[in-house]
């Protein structure tokens, strides 16, 4: 998979803010965002690269406010001037803070460690995890853990306490960005989660991003698309997905 940031190639290369970047003073509380956005959902980005960055964008770009973070906000300059006014960069710790919903996409060996680090703030919050094991970039150890017990078990294990939702892990952002919102039918993305109310926030959060949300299961359902399953990989519509899956339609 080509190292590209999200739509252009470089989040640096995202131009639109210009003028000087001051982090403190770019931070705008949510009910100050509110009252000139409307109320869509406010959704904190942790690890806003190619996935996070994309979906993020798609997310702005439907009215979202949309906080990205990174362990280097000031390098998200470009990437959320370009966005306009809802996009906003800040801390992983902000990100937690001021998301109603979060998007992980982070390397899969970073997990643990967001867990460690934010476990208190992570509690009770809704968490769309679009994380991939991979061995070869992730370790060994946790991607054979993910093997046996599930991506989304894994997952839920790291980030105790969170709403968790698996989406968005099945397919290239290239895709992502490509098909989002094109006409019916929509590209479908899967998703699974315990939590009732974090599903219905998931599944609406994929509809405003431009896709058709298809609720494969529970978060032990999750490995049925992740990486080397049935479900990874596929740029099908919903019917199709279901199908494939033998999901009713
Ligand atoms: N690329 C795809 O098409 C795709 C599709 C579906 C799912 N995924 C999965 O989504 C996740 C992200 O993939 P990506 O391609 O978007 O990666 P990426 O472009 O490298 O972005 C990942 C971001 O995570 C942050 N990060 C890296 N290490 C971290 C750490 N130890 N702690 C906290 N943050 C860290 C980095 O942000 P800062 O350096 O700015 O902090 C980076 O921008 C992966 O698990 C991947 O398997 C990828």
């Amino acid at each position: 998979m080509p190292n590209h940031r999200p739509f252009d190639g470089s989040r640096r290369a995202l131009l639109g803010a210009g003028g000087a970047f001051a982090l403190a003073a770019a931070l705008r509380p949510w009910h100050v965002v509110a009252q000139t956005a409307g109320a869509k959902l406010p959704i904190g980005v942790i690890g806003s690269g190619r996935v996070g960055g994309t979906i993020g964008g798609l997310w702005v770009k439907a009215g979202h406010p949309v906080l990205f973070s990174s362990r280097h906000p000031d390098e998200l300059k470009d990437m959320v001037g370009g966005l306009g006014p809802l996009a906003q960069a800040g801390t992983a710790a902000q990100a937690i803070a001021f998301g109603g919903a979060l998007f992980v996409a982070v390397p899969y060996g970073a997990l643990p460690q967001l867990g460690q680090e934010f476990g208190d703030a992570l509690k009770n919050k809704i968490v769309l995890d679009a994380c991939n094991a991979v061995a070869g970039r992730d370790g060994a150890p946790i991607a054979e853990e993910v093997e046996q017990n599930g991506i989304g078990i894994t997952s839920q294990k790291y980030l105790a306490g969170a709403r968790l939702v698996r989406a968005f892990n099945t397919l290239s952002y290239t895709i992502f960005a490509r098909e989002a919102n094109r006409a019916d039918p929509k590209l479908a993305i899967p998703i699974a989660g315990d939590d009732a109310e974090a599903v219905r926030v998931a599944e609406e959060l994929v509809r405003d991003a431009g896709f058709h949300p298809v609720l494969v299961g529970k978060l032990a359902d999750a490995r049925r698309f992740q990486r080397g399953a049935p479900g990874y990989g596929q740029s099908v519509s919903a019917a199709e997905l279901k199908q494939k899956l033998s999901l009713p339609p």
